[in-house]
């Protein structure tokens, strides 16, 4: 049993630790989008949702977000109802990796794009907030909100 206890502590450290040394992926902006996968795998759509609706992306602190939930939603940015209809994938990616070349003033977070990327020991390196997979997990359930409806 202490064993057991043991390993699993070992894995979870792990995991951590090739979270936080995970490489950066570079990505092309073409057209006011970012059409290739960060990652070339699919997005998983219900961890997208996890991650929009939780403390992880605090994304309600700005977005009224379809939810099912009553829970407190804020009012700083649009509405994502009907996000996915608005944008295409490659358009919501680019909107999520990094905002700010869109709108330079843009008050919401860049997700991906770290500044001092070039050059920075690994250990001073920033890290972004959110993982490649994550950023393709959370844009694959944006565009399923076809509708305005909450
Ligand atoms: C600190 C506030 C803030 C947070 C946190 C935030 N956003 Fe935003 N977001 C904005 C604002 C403001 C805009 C409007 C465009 C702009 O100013 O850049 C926006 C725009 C968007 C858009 C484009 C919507 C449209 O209709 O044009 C999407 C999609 C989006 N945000 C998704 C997210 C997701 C997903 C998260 C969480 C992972 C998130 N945002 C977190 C403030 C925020």
């Amino acid at each position: 049993m202490y064993i057991k206890t043991l390993i699993i502590i070992n894995l979870l450290i792990f995991i951590n630790f090739v979270h936080a040394n995970e490489e950066l992926v570079s990505y092309d902006i073409v057209d006011l989008s970012i059409p290739s996968s960060l990652t070339n795998e699919d997005g998983d759509i219900k961890n997208g949702r996890d991650i929009v609706l939780s403390r992880r992306g605090n994304c309600l602190a700005c977005h009224k977000i379809p939810s099912g939930n009553d829970i407190f939603q804020g009012n700083i940015g649009p509405s994502l109802a009907g996000v996915g209809n608005r944008y295409t994938i490659s358009e919501l990616r680019l909107r999520l990796v990094n905002p700010y070349v869109l709108n330079p003033d843009s008050v919401m977070p860049a997700f991906y794009n770290v500044r001092g990327l070039k050059r920075v020991d690994k250990k001073f390196r920033e890290k972004p907030i959110l993982t490649a997979q994550e950023i393709e997990d959370v844009i694959s359930w944006l565009f399923t909100l076809k509708t305005e409806e909450m």
